[in-house]
């Protein structure tokens, strides 16, 4: 399996403490069947960031000094506010070493009214978004066909291990399996930020999970766990191109049918996530 988002870099924000913490986790990832890292650490989506950038990478080398035997990445978690616009030139902030991809975090509360045209400005300079944790926004909870449209204007999204098997509460999970179920989930990752909250620990669960249901075969685009957990992830960290999502216009149509069906969950959020 390879992990595309979570917060070992220690002491840059609310994941790892330490350098010690981190070692642990990584092995604790590796325990669990991880072979690969990508490390996404807070980053505000600002030009000052570039700097912060720069401290990342300075933390980021001692654990791989520490870790020479794990495949390891920097790249980072970017908040979307107004001020992106202004740094998708930027290489600092994009996940991967080639500049493909982008790792971008809404706002918990709701999709700004911006976020298509930041989604177009990255298609323009052939970096591809990826969304994370689309299932934890309410934005996205209460109107699930937004995360259709991000897939439509050329984003991907990340569903966390935690909100696949209910460990994030009900509406995350309900909200995952609808876009599991409809294909347009492309990845799965941690999010881990510790050993005890939000640990790695549930890799193995949530590959499970993703395997029996895409072995149900009742999936309107099925998409497989080793795509979900490895391969996808792993192309990400390389650099290389995705497999096309095959949207046709009867598939859209069905992907609209089932996200359609029972939106509007209570949402409490448990915990606050950024730094
Ligand atoms: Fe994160």
């Amino acid at each position: 399996m390879v992990d595309i988002h979570c917060h070992i870099v220690p002491g840059v924000d609310d994941g790892a403490v330490s350098l010690e913490m981190s070692l642990v986790m990584i092995e604790e990832a590796r325990r669990l069947g991880v072979t690969s890292i990508l490390t996404t650490p807070h980053i505000r989506g600002r030009m000052d960031d570039v700097a912060r950038h720069e401290y990342h990478k300075k933390e980021f080398q001692k654990v791989l000094d520490a870790k020479p035997d794990m495949d390891l990445h920097l790249g980072g978690e970017v908040r979307v506010t107004p001020d992106t616009h202004s740094v998708t030139d930027r290489a600092e902030f994009t996940a991967d070493e080639k500049s493909k991809y982008i790792l971008l975090e809404l706002e918990f509360e709701q999709v700004p009214p911006y976020f298509s045209q930041l989604l177009f400005e990255y298609r323009l300079r052939g970096i591809t978004p990826i969304v994370a944790h689309p299932e934890r926004n309410v934005g996205v909870l209460r109107h699930p066909e937004y995360a259709l449209e991000f897939v439509r204007q050329g984003a991907r999204l990340q569903v966390t291990t935690g909100s696949l098997i209910g460990e994030l509460g009900d509406a995350f999970q309900e909200c995952s399996l609808k876009l599991l179920e409809c294909g347009l989930v492309s990845f799965l990752a941690s999010d881990a930020h510790n050993l005890t909250t939000r640990p790695f620990t549930n890799w193995p669960a949530a590959y499970e999970y993703a395997r029996s249901f895409s072995e149900r075969g009742d999936c309107i685009i099925p998409v497989s766990a080793d795509d979900l957990c490895t391969n996808n992830p792993g192309a990400v960290c390389a650099g290389m191109p995705l497999p096309p999502i095959e949207l046709d216009e009867k598939a859209i149509t069905r992907v609209r049918q089932r996200l359609s069906k029972n939106n509007g969950p209570a949402v409490k959020r448990k915990r606050f996530f950024f730094l």
